[in-house]
Order: C-alpha cells, then sequence, then structure tokens
C-alpha cells in the first residue's frame, strides 16, 4: 500500500425530506448570499427548487440563481455564473441537481476569486489556492461530485473536456443526500449513474499496488451492492430502500475512500470523455461501451485484476486461464449493462462512424503520450480499445 493523505471534510446529510435543512445548513457554514445553479428543469418541476428557496429564506438567507446548466457543462455557463456572482457579491454556491449542475459550481466557485481565466485551472496553468463555498442538493447518484473535490468542463472551443482536482478547497461543504428526490430519474439515467459510479471504482480496483486487500474487499463489496440494488430498482424504481444504498454507493464510489493507497488508473475515463466531449452523449453510457473494450483489451495484455473481478463480482469459476476469466469478466459486465439499457458498442450508442483518429490525437493531446496506469496506453493502444468499442 502506497503511502497517502485521505481528507474529505463534507457534511453527508442523508434521508428523507433533508433538504428541508439547507437553509440552516448553509447559515452553519457561514453563508450570507447564495447562488442556485441549477439544470434543465428536473428540479423545477418536481419542486425541489421552491422548497429549497423556502427553507433559505426561512433561514433568513437572500439568493440569487442560475438555471440551464446541460449535461456534459460548458465554459460559458461558468463565464456566466463568474460574472453573477461577483455581481450579486454571492459566497455560496448551492448546486441542486447531479454531477453536471455540481462541478459548473465548482468551476465557478474556483473562478469568482481567480483574476484570471478559470480554464487557466483545468489546463494546469494555475492552482486552485481559494475559493467560494459549495454545497449541494444531489439528484442523481452518479458522477460522485457531491463528495469529491472534482469538477469536469467542457470548453466549447475545442471541446476540450477536462478535469480539475482541488480537493482542498472544492469539496462540497455539505451534501444534502434524500434518495426520494430520485425517483423522478428516467431509467436511462439511473442506468447511466450505475455505470459511472461502477467505473470510479474500476479505476481504483484496476492497480499494480500490492497489499491493498482492504481496498480491494471495499470495491468488491460497493460493487456487489450497486449490482444488486440496480436489478431492485430495475424491477421497481420506487423501492426507497434500493434508491438510498444506491445514492451512497455513487458517494462511496468517488470521495476517494475505496482507492487509498493505491495507485488508481482512470484511462477509461479519459477515454470517454473525449467521446462525450465530441459526440455530446451521456457520460455513463460513454462508459458502459468504453469500459467492456478497455477489460477486454487488458483480457490480452494484463489480465490479472480483471479475472480477480470475475471470480469476486459475477462468481465466474476460478482456473488457471486468467484471459479466459477476464473475458468471461467482459461477458457479464456487457450483459448486465444491456439488462440495465445501456449501449455497449458505438453503433448501440448512435454513433455508427467514430472519428477515431481524432479521438486518439485529442486523448493524447490533452493527456500526454501515455494514458493510465494499469497498463500505460500509448496511442496504439487507445486506438486499439476505441476499435474494439466499434
Ligand atoms: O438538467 P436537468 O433537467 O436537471 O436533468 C438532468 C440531466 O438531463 C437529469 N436529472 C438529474 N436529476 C434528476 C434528473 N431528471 C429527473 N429527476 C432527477 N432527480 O439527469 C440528466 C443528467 O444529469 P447530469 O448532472 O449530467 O448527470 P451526472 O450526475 O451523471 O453528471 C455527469 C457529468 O459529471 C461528469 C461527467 O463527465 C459529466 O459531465 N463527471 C464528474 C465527476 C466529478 N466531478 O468528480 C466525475 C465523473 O467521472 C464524471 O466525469
Ligand atoms: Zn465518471
Amino acid at each position: 500500500m502506497n503511502n497517502f493523505v485521505f481528507y474529505s471534510p463534507t457534511e453527508f446529510v442523508f434521508g428523507k425530506d433533508t433538504e428541508k435543512q439547507v437553509g440552516a445548513l448553509a447559515l452553519k457554514y457561514g453563508a450570507r448570499r447564495v447562488m442556485i445553479v441549477y439544470g434543465g428543469g428536473s428540479a423545477v418541476r418536481s419542486g425541489l427548487l421552491d422548497r429549497v428557496k423556502q427553507a433559505l429564506r426561512e433561514a433568513g438567507l437572500t439568493f440569487c440563481e442560475m438555471g440551464g446548466v446541460q449535461p456534459n457543462p460548458i465554459d460559458t455557463k461558468v463565464y456566466e455564473g463568474i460574472d453573477l456572482c461577483r455581481r450579486e457579491e454571492v459566497d455560496m454556491l448551492l448546486a441542486v441537481g447531479g454531477g453536471s449542475v455540481i462541478d459548473t459550481a465548482k468551476a465557478i466557485a474556483a473562478g469568482v476569486p481567480y483574476e484570471g481565466d478559470f480554464w487557466d485551472f483545468y489546463l494546469g496553468k494555475a492552482q486552485v489556492t481559494k475559493a467560494l463555498k459549495v454545497a449541494v442538493v444531489l439528484t442523481i447518484p452518479a458522477a460522485g461530485s457531491e463528495g469529491s473535490g472534482n469538477t469536469v468542463i467542457t470548453k466549447v472551443d475545442g471541446l476540450q473536456k477536462l478535469s480539475l482536482r482541488a480537493p482542498m478547497y472544492l469539496r462540497p461543504v455539505f451534501s444534502i443526500m434524500n434518495p426520494e428526490l430520485t425517483y423522478t430519474l428516467p431509467p436511462f439515467q439511473t442506468a447511466c449513474g450505475v455505470c459511472d459510479m461502477m467505473v470510479h471504482i474500476f479505476e481504483r480496483y484496476f492497480t499494480n499496488t500490492s497489499d491493498v486487500e482492504i481496498s480491494d474487499r471495499m470495491c468488491e463489496g460497493v460493487l456487489t451492492a450497486i449490482v444488486k440494488e440496480a436489478y431492485r430498482i430495475r424491477q421497481n424504481p420506487q423501492n426507497y430502500g434500493a434508491r438510498a444504498n444506491l445514492m451512497w454507493a455513487g458517494m462511496v464510489a468517488h470521495n476517494g475512500t475505496c482507492g487509498v493507497g493505491c495507485e488508481e488508473d482512470w484511462a477509461s475515463h479519459f477515454l470517454e470523455h473525449e467521446v462525450s466531449a465530441l459526440y455530446n452523449v451521456a457520460h455513463g453510457a460513454g462508459l458502459a461501451v468504453i469500459v467492456p473494450a478497455w477489460m477486454t483489451f487488458m483480457a490480452e495484455n494484463h489480465p490479472q485484476k480483471v479475472a480477480q473481478l470475475a471470480a469476486r463480482l459475477f462468481e465466474v469459476p476460478v482456473q488457471e486461464d486468467l484471459h479466459e476469466m477476464a473475458l468471461a469478466c467482459v461477458s457479464r459486465l456487457k450483459h448486465f449493462f444491456r439488462y440495465m439499457g445501456l449501449p455497449v458498442s458505438f453503433k448501440e450508442l448512435g454513433i455508427e462512424n467514430p472519428d477515431i483518429p481524432l479521438l486518439v490525437r485529442k486523448l493524447h493531446e490533452n493527456k500526454g503520450p501515455l494514458v493510465g496506469n494499469y497498463v500505460k496506453l500509448t496511442p496504439k493502444d487507445s486506438e486499439e480499445i476505441y476499435q474494439l468499442a466499434l
């Protein structure tokens, strides 16, 4: 196990009706003027936004708001938010939504006190040293942004989708997680969330670091629970217990707990980010296409941990031929994704002829000559994985 620092100060307030506490919590964390950030309208239609505003008013807080954040959020909305926050002298961003909304709020939070262009942080040209506070009312378990210090934004000019890690400044101060808020999710969005959280665990599980038994077993345990709860939700979308477990799983999958002490991989995410940047597909659906292809490549090149996952998650009988076990893992995973209504190839994703040379070029321009750690992918390897996803 490697040395590590794990700092995760977010206060999670979990359960039914917890959004009513948003005003009291915002006060507790020192807010005076709040900006509510939300998406394309689901929080308006469900009445959640009104309840949040009411709770803020009852706490004596004033607020402004910015809606219209789209999935795969873009830089132009961040600039709009930074301007608004400065004009309105906001001191806390309250994201009401999923990963796209939270990531936009985080980008704004970092951008407001910074004199330069917020995109400098994503390019690695500047470090975040100050940020407004970010708080969350979560409506979809998926990206795990409610517990992570990360944000992912796409620059419209050049379709560059980049992530920024600044856990000391951008982890939400509090996240409200009411599983009932997820009842309104379309099944496809639930499925995308399931895939995304599973892959957040894979990125940590597929490591060459030795002596990571705790991480391995936590990863396998959370993955087993996710698959079980996903089946239950598919059968009954209003199953509170299943929704609650899935919501917590999404947080556990990505706040760092499952990967402490491990060298993490992240190649599948980077391969996918190019796909969602170029074709604007849902991140979780893109991952359902990329990950089986990545695992198939690993079956040939480094099957060990994929074989272990096959045995422990999908109960594939242990045998000497690790390649065979790894392929069995791919086949079971695809079966599960299909059951959830997810695509498992570019074709099923609606992209008949992906521009693979462009995907490969942008991936390695953005992420360097070698991508990932479990196997460090060269451009030729990346091309092969995109081909396997056809
Ligand atoms: O925009 P609205 O109308 O709210 O609709 C959203 C959106 O269309 C809808 N939705 C959310 N909650 C709902 C709901 N519909 C009905 N009822 C509800 N309760 O779901 C759609 C998807 O929302 P989005 O926020 O885009 O989903 P998700 O949480 O999957 O976030 C995806 C983004 O997060 C990034 C992804 O790349 C993508 O841009 N990621 C962020 C990470 C992070 N910050 O740590 C890590 C991830 O790996 C990921 O890359
Ligand atoms: Zn993800």
